[in-house]
Protein backbone atom coordinates (compact mmCIF):
# COMPACT_ATOMS: atom_id res chain seq x y z
CA UNK A 1 0.00 0.00 0.00
CA UNK A 2 1.17 3.56 -1.05
CA UNK A 3 1.07 6.05 1.20
CA UNK A 4 0.19 9.06 -0.81
CA UNK A 5 0.71 12.57 0.81
CA UNK A 6 -1.54 14.90 0.48
CA UNK A 7 -1.32 19.14 -0.30
CA UNK A 8 2.73 18.65 -1.32
CA UNK A 9 4.14 21.85 -2.09
CA UNK A 10 6.09 21.02 -5.41
CA UNK A 11 8.53 24.05 -5.22
CA UNK A 12 11.50 21.51 -4.34
CA UNK A 13 10.77 19.43 -7.06
CA UNK A 14 10.73 22.22 -10.51
CA UNK A 15 13.80 24.30 -11.20
CA UNK A 16 11.63 27.47 -11.88
CA UNK A 17 11.34 27.34 -8.08
CA UNK A 18 7.86 27.56 -8.54
CA UNK A 19 5.16 27.27 -5.95
CA UNK A 20 2.28 24.72 -6.65
CA UNK A 21 0.48 22.58 -4.20
CA UNK A 22 -0.19 18.85 -5.60
CA UNK A 23 -3.33 17.65 -4.15
CA UNK A 24 -1.46 14.10 -3.98
CA UNK A 25 2.18 12.53 -4.08
CA UNK A 26 3.91 10.01 -3.84
CA UNK A 27 7.63 8.65 -4.57
CA UNK A 28 8.41 4.92 -6.34
CA UNK A 29 11.80 3.58 -6.10
CA UNK A 30 10.51 0.05 -8.07
CA UNK A 31 8.21 -0.76 -10.83
CA UNK A 32 6.27 -3.00 -8.07
CA UNK A 33 5.80 0.70 -5.93
CA UNK A 34 5.29 2.53 -9.50
CA UNK A 35 2.26 -0.47 -9.94
CA UNK A 36 0.80 -0.04 -6.55
CA UNK A 37 0.25 3.20 -6.48
CA UNK A 38 -1.10 3.53 -9.87
CA UNK A 39 -3.29 0.52 -8.70
CA UNK A 40 -4.48 2.71 -6.02
CA UNK A 41 -5.09 5.94 -8.19
CA UNK A 42 -8.99 6.96 -8.60
CA UNK A 43 -9.72 8.66 -11.47
CA UNK A 44 -7.44 11.74 -10.91
CA UNK A 45 -5.43 13.62 -13.33
CA UNK A 46 -1.52 12.35 -13.53
CA UNK A 47 1.80 13.95 -13.25
CA UNK A 48 4.73 11.73 -13.58
CA UNK A 49 7.83 14.00 -12.23
CA UNK A 50 11.70 13.32 -12.98
CA UNK A 51 13.93 15.93 -11.73
CA UNK A 52 11.03 19.32 -13.32
CA UNK A 53 13.87 20.56 -15.07
CA UNK A 54 11.62 21.15 -18.36
CA UNK A 55 8.28 21.84 -16.76
CA UNK A 56 6.59 25.23 -15.90
CA UNK A 57 3.52 24.91 -12.97
CA UNK A 58 1.01 27.29 -13.92
CA UNK A 59 -1.09 26.38 -11.13
CA UNK A 60 -1.91 23.99 -8.50
CA UNK A 61 -2.17 20.59 -9.41
CA UNK A 62 -5.58 18.55 -8.42
CA UNK A 63 -4.28 15.50 -8.99
CA UNK A 64 -1.60 12.86 -8.38
CA UNK A 65 2.01 13.54 -8.76
CA UNK A 66 4.27 10.72 -9.12
CA UNK A 67 8.15 11.54 -8.43
CA UNK A 68 10.39 8.57 -9.87
CA UNK A 69 13.34 7.38 -7.93
CA UNK A 70 14.08 4.48 -10.16
CA UNK A 71 18.04 3.89 -9.40
CA UNK A 72 20.73 1.90 -10.59
CA UNK A 73 22.45 0.78 -13.74
CA UNK A 74 23.81 -2.17 -15.29
CA UNK A 75 26.17 -3.56 -17.76
CA UNK A 76 23.86 -5.64 -20.62
CA UNK A 77 26.19 -7.09 -22.70
CA UNK A 78 30.18 -5.84 -24.48
CA UNK A 79 31.76 -6.46 -27.31
CA UNK A 80 35.48 -4.56 -28.58
CA UNK A 81 33.92 -1.88 -29.50
CA UNK A 82 30.91 -1.16 -27.72
CA UNK A 83 28.60 -1.51 -24.13
CA UNK A 84 25.23 -2.00 -23.54
CA UNK A 85 24.26 -0.46 -20.28
CA UNK A 86 20.50 -0.35 -18.93
CA UNK A 87 19.94 3.09 -16.48
CA UNK A 88 16.84 3.13 -14.27
CA UNK A 89 14.55 6.18 -15.24
CA UNK A 90 15.37 8.31 -12.32
CA UNK A 91 18.75 7.94 -12.29
CA UNK A 92 20.31 11.40 -12.61
CA UNK A 93 21.47 12.46 -16.03
CA UNK A 94 24.47 14.40 -15.68
CA UNK A 95 26.10 11.33 -13.11
CA UNK A 96 25.22 9.33 -15.15
CA UNK A 97 27.35 11.04 -17.86
CA UNK A 98 29.96 11.38 -15.44
CA UNK A 99 29.87 7.28 -14.60
CA UNK A 100 29.89 7.05 -18.50
CA UNK A 101 33.52 9.28 -18.46
CA UNK A 102 35.12 7.31 -15.71
CA UNK A 103 34.36 3.97 -17.47
CA UNK A 104 35.48 5.20 -20.69
CA UNK A 105 32.02 4.49 -22.19
CA UNK A 106 32.15 7.39 -25.04
CA UNK A 107 29.06 9.33 -26.81
CA UNK A 108 27.15 11.15 -24.09
CA UNK A 109 29.90 13.34 -23.04
CA UNK A 110 28.68 16.77 -25.19
CA UNK A 111 25.30 16.58 -23.67
CA UNK A 112 27.05 16.89 -19.65
CA UNK A 113 25.77 19.31 -16.93
CA UNK A 114 21.64 18.75 -18.68
CA UNK A 115 19.77 18.53 -15.95
CA UNK A 116 16.98 15.84 -14.96
CA UNK A 117 16.45 12.32 -15.08
CA UNK A 118 16.91 9.50 -17.49
CA UNK A 119 13.83 8.71 -18.19
CA UNK A 120 12.80 11.85 -19.48
CA UNK A 121 16.11 12.32 -21.47
CA UNK A 122 14.00 10.48 -24.50
CA UNK A 123 11.05 12.47 -23.97
CA UNK A 124 12.19 15.05 -25.85
CA UNK A 125 15.11 13.56 -27.21
CA UNK A 126 17.68 15.93 -25.45
CA UNK A 127 20.72 17.33 -27.06
CA UNK A 128 23.34 19.34 -26.54
CA UNK A 129 26.55 20.62 -28.72
CA UNK A 130 26.40 18.35 -31.38
CA UNK A 131 24.73 15.39 -29.80
CA UNK A 132 21.15 13.95 -29.40
CA UNK A 133 20.43 11.42 -27.00
CA UNK A 134 18.89 9.81 -30.33
CA UNK A 135 22.40 8.55 -30.89
CA UNK A 136 23.43 6.35 -28.83
CA UNK A 137 20.14 5.04 -27.50
CA UNK A 138 19.10 1.23 -28.31
CA UNK A 139 15.64 0.66 -26.40
CA UNK A 140 13.46 2.13 -23.10
CA UNK A 141 11.26 0.15 -20.89
CA UNK A 142 7.79 1.76 -20.49
CA UNK A 143 4.80 0.63 -18.23
CA UNK A 144 1.70 1.40 -20.31
CA UNK A 145 -0.71 3.32 -17.72
CA UNK A 146 -3.85 1.67 -18.99
CA UNK A 147 -3.03 -1.82 -18.71
CA UNK A 148 0.17 -2.23 -16.20
CA UNK A 149 2.28 -4.07 -18.94
CA UNK A 150 5.38 -2.93 -19.50
CA UNK A 151 6.34 -2.54 -23.46
CA UNK A 152 9.90 -2.29 -24.80
CA UNK A 153 10.23 0.93 -27.53
CA UNK A 154 13.32 0.40 -29.74
CA UNK A 155 14.77 3.40 -31.31
CA UNK A 156 13.22 3.70 -34.28
CA UNK A 157 9.82 2.67 -32.48
CA UNK A 158 10.74 6.15 -30.26
CA UNK A 159 10.62 8.62 -33.60
CA UNK A 160 12.64 11.04 -32.57
CA UNK A 161 12.88 14.47 -33.42
CA UNK A 162 14.75 17.90 -33.13
CA UNK A 163 13.22 17.43 -29.20
CA UNK A 164 10.54 15.31 -30.37
CA UNK A 165 9.42 11.61 -29.48
CA UNK A 166 6.69 9.86 -30.18
CA UNK A 167 6.03 10.28 -26.12
CA UNK A 168 5.15 14.04 -26.55
CA UNK A 169 2.98 12.87 -29.64
CA UNK A 170 0.62 9.62 -30.03
CA UNK A 171 1.86 8.19 -26.57
CA UNK A 172 1.71 10.91 -25.21
CA UNK A 173 0.23 10.37 -21.18
CA UNK A 174 0.15 6.53 -22.19
CA UNK A 175 3.47 5.90 -20.57
CA UNK A 176 5.51 5.87 -17.46
CA UNK A 177 9.43 5.14 -19.23
CA UNK A 178 11.10 2.20 -16.81
CA UNK A 179 14.65 2.15 -17.92
CA UNK A 180 16.72 3.26 -21.28
CA UNK A 181 19.25 1.03 -22.64
CA UNK A 182 22.42 2.96 -24.08
CA UNK A 183 24.66 1.59 -26.89
CA UNK A 184 28.35 3.73 -25.55
CA UNK A 185 31.26 3.58 -26.97
CA UNK A 186 34.30 1.87 -25.74
CA UNK A 187 36.80 3.97 -29.27
CA UNK A 188 35.72 7.65 -28.69
CA UNK A 189 34.36 9.02 -31.28
CA UNK A 190 34.86 12.84 -30.84
CA UNK A 191 32.16 16.18 -31.60
CA UNK A 192 34.24 18.92 -31.18
CA UNK A 193 33.03 20.84 -34.24
CA UNK A 194 29.86 22.56 -32.53
CA UNK A 195 29.81 25.88 -30.76
CA UNK A 196 32.97 27.11 -28.91
CA UNK A 197 34.13 23.92 -27.80
CA UNK A 198 37.43 23.68 -29.74
CA UNK A 199 38.01 26.92 -28.53
CA UNK A 200 37.08 25.92 -25.26
CA UNK A 201 39.77 23.08 -25.68
CA UNK A 202 42.58 25.47 -26.45
CA UNK A 203 41.67 28.03 -23.75
CA UNK A 204 42.14 24.93 -21.19
CA UNK A 205 45.24 24.08 -22.93
CA UNK A 206 43.78 19.82 -23.33
CA UNK A 207 46.72 18.88 -25.50
CA UNK A 208 45.44 15.02 -25.03
CA UNK A 209 41.71 14.93 -26.20
CA UNK A 210 39.54 12.77 -23.75
CA UNK A 211 35.88 12.11 -23.34
CA UNK A 212 36.65 14.19 -19.81
CA UNK A 213 38.39 16.87 -21.88
CA UNK A 214 35.31 17.29 -23.89
CA UNK A 215 33.16 17.33 -21.09
CA UNK A 216 34.78 19.33 -18.88
CA UNK A 217 34.67 22.09 -22.03
CA UNK A 218 31.15 21.92 -22.29
CA UNK A 219 30.46 21.98 -18.50
CA UNK A 220 32.47 25.35 -19.18
CA UNK A 221 31.03 26.86 -21.78
CA UNK A 222 27.42 26.10 -20.44
CA UNK A 223 27.95 27.55 -16.38
CA UNK A 224 29.13 30.65 -18.38
CA UNK A 225 25.91 30.37 -20.27
CA UNK A 226 23.34 29.59 -18.69
CA UNK A 227 22.02 30.13 -15.64
CA UNK A 228 22.05 27.58 -12.64
CA UNK A 229 18.63 26.88 -11.30
CA UNK A 230 19.96 26.84 -7.62
CA UNK A 231 20.91 30.56 -8.21
CA UNK A 232 17.69 31.76 -10.37
CA UNK A 233 14.69 29.49 -11.25
CA UNK A 234 14.61 28.51 -15.15
CA UNK A 235 14.16 25.14 -17.26
CA UNK A 236 16.86 25.82 -20.09
CA UNK A 237 15.50 27.07 -23.59
CA UNK A 238 11.97 27.64 -23.07
CA UNK A 239 10.99 27.55 -26.85
CA UNK A 240 12.49 25.45 -29.51
CA UNK A 241 14.70 26.60 -31.99
CA UNK A 242 12.36 27.21 -35.09
CA UNK A 243 12.75 25.40 -38.19
CA UNK A 244 11.57 27.34 -41.83
CA UNK A 245 11.49 27.18 -45.57
CA UNK A 246 15.01 28.16 -46.85
CA UNK A 247 12.64 30.12 -49.36
CA UNK A 248 10.70 31.73 -46.40
CA UNK A 249 14.36 32.07 -44.49
CA UNK A 250 15.85 33.46 -47.71
CA UNK A 251 12.78 36.13 -47.52
CA UNK A 252 14.01 37.42 -44.02
CA UNK A 253 17.19 37.46 -44.80
CA UNK A 254 16.50 40.43 -47.29
CA UNK A 255 14.74 42.25 -44.82
CA UNK A 256 17.23 41.53 -41.40
CA UNK A 257 20.47 41.03 -42.91
CA UNK A 258 22.18 39.50 -40.13
CA UNK A 259 19.83 36.59 -39.56
CA UNK A 260 21.58 33.85 -38.27
CA UNK A 261 20.45 30.18 -39.95
CA UNK A 262 21.84 26.99 -39.94
CA UNK A 263 21.01 25.25 -42.68
CA UNK A 264 19.08 21.54 -43.00
CA UNK A 265 19.59 18.96 -45.17
CA UNK A 266 15.72 19.03 -46.07
CA UNK A 267 15.70 22.75 -47.41
CA UNK A 268 14.76 24.08 -44.12
CA UNK A 269 16.44 26.22 -42.01
CA UNK A 270 16.86 26.41 -38.09
CA UNK A 271 16.78 29.75 -36.64
CA UNK A 272 18.32 30.53 -33.58
CA UNK A 273 15.34 31.51 -30.99
CA UNK A 274 17.49 33.48 -29.26
CA UNK A 275 18.16 36.00 -31.65
CA UNK A 276 14.74 36.21 -32.58
CA UNK A 277 13.61 37.24 -29.58
CA UNK A 278 16.48 39.08 -28.49
CA UNK A 279 15.89 41.40 -31.72
CA UNK A 280 11.94 41.51 -30.50
CA UNK A 281 13.35 43.18 -27.41
CA UNK A 282 13.42 41.37 -24.65
CA UNK A 283 16.52 40.12 -23.82
CA UNK A 284 17.24 40.47 -20.00
CA UNK A 285 13.59 42.29 -19.68
CA UNK A 286 12.49 41.95 -15.74
CA UNK A 287 8.80 42.05 -14.95
CA UNK A 288 9.08 42.35 -10.89
CA UNK A 289 10.14 38.72 -10.12
CA UNK A 290 10.39 37.25 -13.64
CA UNK A 291 11.66 37.85 -16.92
CA UNK A 292 14.20 37.15 -20.04
CA UNK A 293 17.48 35.97 -18.65
CA UNK A 294 20.50 38.96 -19.86
CA UNK A 295 23.11 36.46 -21.14
CA UNK A 296 20.18 34.34 -22.73
CA UNK A 297 17.29 35.56 -23.78
CA UNK A 298 15.88 32.04 -24.75
CA UNK A 299 15.73 31.41 -21.20
CA UNK A 300 12.80 32.85 -19.27
CA UNK A 301 13.79 33.06 -15.60
CA UNK A 302 11.77 33.14 -11.89
CA UNK A 303 13.96 35.71 -9.72
CA UNK A 304 12.04 34.32 -7.01
CA UNK A 305 8.37 34.26 -5.89
CA UNK A 306 7.40 34.77 -9.32
CA UNK A 307 4.18 32.81 -10.58
CA UNK A 308 4.19 30.20 -13.49
CA UNK A 309 1.08 31.64 -14.54
CA UNK A 310 2.98 34.80 -15.19
CA UNK A 311 6.01 33.18 -17.18
CA UNK A 312 3.20 31.84 -19.17
CA UNK A 313 1.81 35.30 -19.89
CA UNK A 314 5.41 36.23 -20.45
CA UNK A 315 5.87 33.83 -23.16
CA UNK A 316 2.56 33.96 -24.94
CA UNK A 317 4.23 38.05 -25.44
CA UNK A 318 7.41 37.20 -26.88
CA UNK A 319 5.74 34.30 -28.74
CA UNK A 320 3.12 37.41 -30.24
CA UNK A 321 5.59 40.12 -30.63
CA UNK A 322 8.14 37.32 -32.49
CA UNK A 323 5.44 36.61 -34.71
CA UNK A 324 4.71 40.09 -35.61
CA UNK A 325 7.89 41.35 -36.69
CA UNK A 326 9.08 37.70 -38.43
CA UNK A 327 6.06 35.41 -39.00
CA UNK A 328 7.99 33.29 -36.90
CA UNK A 329 5.93 31.01 -34.43
CA UNK A 330 7.63 30.19 -31.23
CA UNK A 331 6.63 26.37 -29.78
CA UNK A 332 7.46 26.00 -26.44
CA UNK A 333 9.73 23.23 -25.17
CA UNK A 334 8.89 23.72 -21.70
CA UNK A 335 5.78 21.46 -21.17
CA UNK A 336 2.97 23.42 -19.13
CA UNK A 337 1.38 22.05 -16.83
P1 LIG B 1 10.73 16.68 -15.86
O1 LIG B 1 10.82 18.15 -15.97
O2 LIG B 1 10.52 16.09 -14.52
O3 LIG B 1 9.63 16.13 -16.85
C1 LIG B 1 9.55 16.60 -18.18
C2 LIG B 1 8.34 15.93 -18.88
O4 LIG B 1 8.57 14.53 -19.03
C3 LIG B 1 7.06 16.04 -18.05
O5 LIG B 1 5.98 16.15 -18.96
C4 LIG B 1 7.00 14.73 -17.30
O6 LIG B 1 5.68 14.34 -16.96
C5 LIG B 1 7.61 13.78 -18.30
N1 LIG B 1 8.36 12.67 -17.67
C6 LIG B 1 9.42 12.78 -16.85
N2 LIG B 1 9.90 11.57 -16.54
C7 LIG B 1 9.11 10.66 -17.16
C8 LIG B 1 9.08 9.24 -17.22
N3 LIG B 1 9.97 8.48 -16.56
N4 LIG B 1 8.12 8.64 -17.96
C9 LIG B 1 7.21 9.38 -18.63
N5 LIG B 1 7.16 10.72 -18.60
C10 LIG B 1 8.11 11.36 -17.88
N6 LIG B 1 17.39 19.96 -22.48
C11 LIG B 1 18.10 19.60 -23.57
O7 LIG B 1 17.64 18.80 -24.39
N7 LIG B 1 19.33 20.11 -23.81
C12 LIG B 1 19.93 20.99 -22.97
O8 LIG B 1 21.05 21.44 -23.22
C13 LIG B 1 19.21 21.38 -21.80
N8 LIG B 1 19.74 22.27 -20.94
C14 LIG B 1 19.04 22.66 -19.82
C15 LIG B 1 19.64 23.56 -18.93
C16 LIG B 1 18.97 23.94 -17.79
C17 LIG B 1 19.63 24.92 -16.83
C18 LIG B 1 17.69 23.42 -17.50
C19 LIG B 1 16.97 23.80 -16.24
C20 LIG B 1 17.09 22.52 -18.38
C21 LIG B 1 17.77 22.14 -19.56
N9 LIG B 1 17.20 21.22 -20.48
C22 LIG B 1 17.91 20.84 -21.59
C23 LIG B 1 15.84 20.70 -20.28
C24 LIG B 1 15.78 19.48 -19.33
O9 LIG B 1 16.94 19.36 -18.59
C25 LIG B 1 15.55 18.18 -20.09
O10 LIG B 1 14.36 18.24 -20.83
C26 LIG B 1 15.47 16.97 -19.14
O11 LIG B 1 15.49 15.78 -19.89
C27 LIG B 1 14.23 17.00 -18.25
O12 LIG B 1 14.35 15.96 -17.30
P2 LIG B 1 13.50 15.94 -15.95
O13 LIG B 1 13.73 14.63 -15.31
O14 LIG B 1 13.82 17.14 -15.14
O15 LIG B 1 12.04 16.03 -16.55
N1 LIG C 1 21.91 34.27 -29.65
C1 LIG C 1 21.53 35.61 -29.71
N2 LIG C 1 21.54 36.33 -28.56
C2 LIG C 1 21.94 35.81 -27.38
C3 LIG C 1 22.31 34.44 -27.32
C4 LIG C 1 22.28 33.68 -28.49
O1 LIG C 1 21.19 36.12 -30.77
O2 LIG C 1 21.92 36.54 -26.39
C5 LIG C 1 21.88 33.48 -30.90
C6 LIG C 1 23.26 33.47 -31.57
O3 LIG C 1 23.06 33.51 -32.96
C7 LIG C 1 23.79 32.11 -31.16
C8 LIG C 1 22.53 31.28 -31.19
O4 LIG C 1 21.54 32.15 -30.64
O5 LIG C 1 24.75 31.62 -32.07
C9 LIG C 1 22.59 29.97 -30.46
O6 LIG C 1 22.79 30.18 -29.07
P1 LIG C 1 23.33 29.03 -28.11
O7 LIG C 1 24.59 28.46 -28.67
O8 LIG C 1 23.37 29.55 -26.72
O9 LIG C 1 22.28 27.87 -28.25
P2 LIG C 1 20.69 27.85 -28.25
O10 LIG C 1 20.22 27.68 -29.65
O11 LIG C 1 20.16 29.02 -27.51
C10 LIG C 1 20.52 25.26 -28.03
C11 LIG C 1 19.65 24.34 -27.25
C12 LIG C 1 20.21 24.17 -25.85
C13 LIG C 1 21.60 23.56 -25.97
C14 LIG C 1 22.49 24.49 -26.79
C15 LIG C 1 23.84 23.87 -27.08
C16 LIG C 1 17.40 24.48 -28.10
C17 LIG C 1 16.02 25.02 -27.90
N3 LIG C 1 18.30 24.85 -27.20
O12 LIG C 1 20.44 26.53 -27.40
O13 LIG C 1 19.37 23.28 -25.12
O14 LIG C 1 22.19 23.37 -24.69
O15 LIG C 1 21.86 24.75 -28.07
O16 LIG C 1 23.72 22.81 -27.96
O17 LIG C 1 17.63 23.72 -29.03
C18 LIG C 1 17.42 23.22 -23.77
O18 LIG C 1 16.92 22.51 -24.66
O19 LIG C 1 16.82 23.50 -22.70
C19 LIG C 1 18.77 23.74 -23.97
C20 LIG C 1 19.38 24.54 -23.08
Amino acid sequence: MTIFQQNVQLQPYNTFGLEAKASEFAVFQSVEQLKAALNQRVDQPLLILGGGSNILLTQDFDGLVLKNELTGYQVLKEDNSHVWVEVAAGENWHQFVLTAIENNWAGIENMSLIPGTMGAAPMQNIGAYGVEIKQVFERLSALEINSGEIHQFSNQECQFGYRESIFKKEAKGKFIITSVVLKLNKQPEYNVSYGAIQQTLEEMEVSDLSIKAVSDAVIRIRQSKLPDPVEIGNSGSFFKNPEIDKIDYEGLKAEFSSIPGYELPDKRVKVPAAWLIEQAGWKGKTFDKIGVHKKQPLVLVNYGGGRGADIRDLAFKIQDSVSDKFGIILTPEVNII
